[in-house]
């Protein structure tokens, strides 16, 4: 008899196509009608770029895109056309006007909103531009935890804090698939620095893991429900993220049930045999002169018994199920026309709710006696900058100031066309709105003397594949403190990736955060700056005073030999961000959680209480000032025994908008995880019984107001 895996029937079964069935039905189908060639080829995925370097290849691809996964047309089943990434329907390398797509803030500002329906919407819109481009995966939801404020990558993620980042991401990963689009959760895991990211080597005990980095892929994934996982570059605990069995087998498809696919990263994968056996389902970014690990070598690997046939089976039953399961196969995507109008004002919202207000010493808002203002610096006259490498949106309208960066990988630097000085002046036509552009320190200095109030843009950019000091690049330092010398009144806006140090912070009255603020940055900075917007968003990162209060003020970079392992060890365990700074007792500059409003806000009626053994926190929160404002309550818990990584840990947070006088009741959950320690000799999180303070507060460094809980034990799986 011959296996049936050689048989190809003349006529194929397209039973698989009945949409009555389940998902699960319908994919037991379609592989039970595959060759072993077809099933080979879903799970192989080639990058998508037509270029020289990629030899030209795959004409079915979509150009200029992050990746291709052949389909099975036999069988009717849909090619993958997979594109970057959370901001937006990303382009490799350089784009032409047609490739040109509406660009989200990065998912740091996204964060700093601390409000998960509007980072939902955000989704929605870059994966229905996702759809209408072509592509049915999306390469999104980055949740790698801040760990290094140096990491040339935090701009993509959603900051350091479990809770927070997982919530956040989690949101965007829900919106992208309302769109029957598949999402893709990454980098999974801990790889929170790109030095060296192919051959760092992070050690980390497992219950830290557990209820830090891991944490926070867990309520990213029970929140968004992703199609797709994305194994990372690096080493986790001496075993190639991509070919570990902890992280893939035990921790995510075991402890966690999931029952979508994993990914590589774009050419992460090493080992034929371990990346079979080890949880890996699809291998990506493969390129005709790179390294393939499947194809003929796994057929080769199964023939001689190295990886069971099954496991091939499970790896195409995930992959097909999975795109039936969210919609890629019965809505197909299709080329279609985009809305860039209704977009902007998508990711306009975004970026005026996620710009975070740091200080104000009655200086903001403008007001009607701010007549001449001076904007000086960062480009401020055409554009907003925005973050580099694979994550890389084109905006409409094109790069606004061409020539920056390097012209090759992770390059171009690219300022979106979007001017936050064009902006200012159509806010506020009386005002005599000058410019400088800060190259020349005296002209900055003079036009700011001769203003009521100057507004310094500085600038830094960050990029997928390289870390960064955190210092200002440049010599704006320079700049901020010679405007600040001629003008007291100088409010500086930080374009930046992730947080950076402030020499010049005394000297100055206005601190705004601005982030990358995407393809609307302009009109979203001049309106938080003018009061048309109040400003909400809040910190997701800590922002040290000085390098001495990080864990590791200097980024670990490789010596040895290229390709050579190194070692980073997170002795800091889950003490991460505020959490490090709360046990170390370090004050920093500005506190996670931070953020200022233009009216003031506040709390009253704490109270806790255990139902049905859930933590349940209420309170009031009122508005106390002039302006509709909308507030984060923030709850943070602490064991008054002690015996956590740090004091304190967010255990949830609820975001509310209140008219000048209003008041609302608000109660909330505390996730019972962010109470526990992991218990690797239970697999179990486990609360200690009792005394816990639960502290509502404005951020992590604020005493707030508190009450006592008593807890009793609880062991909660890890699902
Ligand atoms: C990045 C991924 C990205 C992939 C495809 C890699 O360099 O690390 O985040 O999805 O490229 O562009």
């Amino acid at each position: 008899m011959v296996s049936s895996a050689q048989v190809v029937p003349a006529a194929p079964s397209m039973a698989w196509l009945d949409k009555q069935l389940s998902p699960d039905q319908r994919a037991e189908l379609l592989l039970n009608a595959m060759t072993q060639e077809e099933k080979l080829s879903v799970i192989t995925g080639y990058f998508g770029v037509q270029a020289e370097w990629n030899d030209y290849r795959f004409k079915e691809a979509r150009r200029q895109s992050a990746g291709f996964v052949p389909g099975v047309p036999r069988l009717g089943f849909t090619p993958q056309w997979q594109t970057d990434a959370g901001s937006g329907v990303a382009t490799q390398r350089e784009a032409p006007p047609d490739l040109e797509r509406t660009a989200l803030p990065s998912g740091i500002l996204t964060a700093s909103t601390w409000n998960p329906p509007l980072a939902e919407k955000g989704g929605a819109m870059i994966g229905s531009e996702a759809r209408a481009s072509g592509f049915n995966v999306m390469l999104a939801g980055g949740v790698n935890l801040l760990r290094e404020p140096g990491n040339g990558r935090n701009f993509e993620y959603g900051g350091e804090d479990p809770l927070l980042a997982g919530t956040m991401v989690g949101a965007v990963v829900r919106g992208i698939q309302s769109n029957h689009i598949v999402a893709t959760v990454k980098h999974f895991a801990l790889n929170d620095q790109e030095t060296g990211r192919e051959q760092i080597n992070v050690l980390i005990d497992e219950p830290a893991a557990r209820i830090s980095d891991l944490l926070a892929f867990q309520i990213a994934i029970e929140h968004g429900d992703p199609g797709s996982i994305m194994c990372s570059y690096n080493l986790v605990n001496g075993v190639y993220a991509c070919q570990n069995d902890f992280l893939l087998n035990q921790v995510l498809k075991q402890d966690w049930g999931f029952k979508g696919y994993v990914m590589t990263d774009w050419g992460a994968q090493h080992d034929t045999v371990l990346n079979a056996n080890h949880g890996l389902d699809q291998e990506t970014g493969v390129l005709k002169t790179g390294k393939y690990v499947w194809l003929d070598k796994l057929a080769a690997a199964i023939r001689e018994n190295k990886v069971p046939q099954s496991r091939l089976d499970d790896m195409v039953r995930r992959v097909v199920r999975t795109l039936i399961a969210k919609g890629a196969v019965d809505d197909p995507v299709k080329p279609a026309a985009i809305d860039f109008a209704a977009h902007a004002r998508v990711t306009q919202a975004d970026a005026e709710e996620g710009i975070v207000l740091l200080k104000n010493q009655g200086v903001l808002p403008l007001t009607a006696k701010d007549q001449r203002i001076a904007v000086i610096g960062g480009h401020a006259d055409v554009g907003v900058l925005s973050g580099g490498g694979s994550a890389q949106v084109y905006a409409p309208g094109g790069i606004a100031v061409p020539g920056l960066g390097s012209k090759d990988w992770p390059g171009p630097m690219v300022y979106m066309r979007s001017s936050p000085l064009d902006a200012l002046r159509s806010e506020l036509p009386k005002a005599t709105i000058t410019w400088q552009s800060g190259s020349d320190l005296k002209a900055a200095a003079g036009a700011a003397q001769k203003a009521d109030i100057a507004i310094v843009f500085v600038t830094q950019w960050t990029t997928e594949s390289l870390d960064f000091p955190i210092t200002l690049p440049d010599e704006q330092d320079q700049l901020i403190a010679a405007v600040a010398r001629a003008n007291k009144r100088t409010v500086v806006v930080l374009e930046t990736g992730g947080p950076v140090l402030m020499p010049w912070l005394e000297q100055t009255a206005g601190v705004v955060e601005a982030w990358y603020p995407g393809s609307q940055g302009g009109p979203a900075i001049a309106r938080v700056l003018s009061g048309a917007v109040n400003p909400s968003g809040h910190l997701p990162a800590t922002f040290p005073r000085t390098l001495e209060q990080l864990p590791r003020p200097k980024t670990t970079a490789p010596t040895g030999p290229e390709g050579t392992h190194f070692d980073v060890r997170y002795d800091e365990g889950a003490a991460v961000g505020y959490r490090w700074f709360a046990k170390k007792g370090f004050e920093p500059a500005f506190a996670f959680g931070h953020g200022l409003s233009y009216t003031t806000f506040a709390q009253s009626k704490l109270a806790a209480r255990v139902e049905q053994g859930e933590l349940k926190v209420s309170f009031t929160i009122s508005n106390t000032g002039k302006r509709v404002g909308k507030s984060v309550a923030q709850v943070y818990v602490s064991p008054a025994a002690g015996g956590w990584e740090s004091p304190k840990r967010l255990g949830a947070f609820a975001k509310v908008e209140l008219a000048p006088g209003a008041s609302e009741a608000l109660e909330v959950t505390v996730d019972p995880r962010l109470l526990a320690n992991y218990e690797p000799q239970r697999k179990a999180f486990r609360i200690a019984p009792g005394a816990y303070r639960i502290t509502l507060a404005n951020s992590a460094r604020d005493a707030g107001q508190s009450v006592s809980v008593t807890l009793p034990e609880r062991v909660i799986a890890p699902k």
